[in-house]
């Protein structure tokens, strides 16, 4: 972020302040959705440096996330509101522009949706450890979580039977999962814990997704667009760690429903790849950016 000339401030979306930070001054429009659902932008930031490429960056926290005004109903924490707050966004930051839409994990499934509507306002699409059946998505993280070593596998039992989900036990045994699938880095960024902390404060990672990224029991929890993917005809690139949390066979559903889409899998990454091949990532991206 050093040297890059960037501007924050707030858009108003549908009645709430919604924060924003934009990087560069670019030719290409590049909007970014960050995943949870209840994460900030903070842990995207490593794509600032698109905008060294003529790209301008748009980051937001979404709805009741990170510096964000939250709904005051929870009948609005949505996938189907977050896309019209995404198009809202784009709006407000672009106007009639076409953008290039960026979404890691469920911001990838975010990206989805609205491509599946909106599709019409887009360049091209990337979904970064995307999704699009929770269920399915739940069902790999299920299959991971049981080829963890046995006895923090019988530490999640013992806590997961009493929904004591905050012991300080379960959160170490939490942490085996995540610096595997998560982010595979001994010392995890500033700006990655900064995400995780707005997720642990606000509401909208309870209530969308569930106590920890592998037990999604959250309004999300059944929330499946596979079948209508194959609408989409933008140019999509879909991204993944070998150790993802979201599975390579995760984004191999994606792949399949999208014709023409490109899937780069990333050796030795898991979920936060940004951070672990920073070089590599911020490569593919630009390149194919700059292809469409
Ligand atoms: N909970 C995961 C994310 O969005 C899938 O980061």
């Amino acid at each position: 972020m050093k040297d890059m000339v960037s501007t924050e401030g707030y858009f108003n979306i549908n009645g709430l302040k919604l924060y924003y930070k934009k990087v560069g001054s670019g030719r290409r429009k590049v909007l970014t959705l960050h995943g949870g659902p209840g994460m900030s932008h903070d842990y995207l930031l490593p794509l600032a440096n698109l905008s060294s490429y003529d790209m301008t960056v748009l980051f937001y926290d979404q709805f009741g996330c990170g510096r964000s005004d939250e709904p005051a109903e929870l009948s609005k924490f949505t996938v189907e509101y977050a896309v019209e707050e995404v198009e809202g966004v784009r709006k407000a930051a672009f106007g009639d522009e076409k953008v290039y839409l960026y979404g890691s994990s469920y911001g990838g499934m975010l990206a989805l949706a609205y491509a599946v509507k909106y599709q019409d306002r887009l360049k091209a699409l990337i979904v970064a450890g995307g999704l699009a059946s929770v269920p399915f998505a739940a069902k790999e993280m299920a299959r991971l979580r049981s080829e963890l070593p046995k006895d923090v596998q019988a530490t999640l039992d013992r806590y997961e039977a009493t929904g004591d989900y905050n012991n300080p036990e379960y959160q170490k045994a939490v942490e085996v999962f995540y610096k595997r699938h998560l982010l595979r880095l001994d010392d995890w960024p500033e700006d990655v814990m900064k995400s995780l902390e707005y997720a642990g404060k606000r509401r909208v990672y309870p209530v969308m997704n569930g106590p920890n990224e592998f037990t999604i029991t959250g309004t999300i929890k059944d929330f499946d667009i596979t079948d209508k993917l194959s609408v989409i005809r933008v140019p999509t690139l879909i991204t993944v760690g070998e150790y993802d949390e979201v599975t390579p066979n995760v984004a191999e559903v994606i792949h399949k429903q999208i014709r023409g889409s490109q899937i780069k899998v990333f050796p030795a990454a898991s979920h936060l790849t940004m951070w672990e091949k920073p070089k590599e990532y911020l490569d593919t991206v630009k390149d194919f950016i700059l292809q469409h």
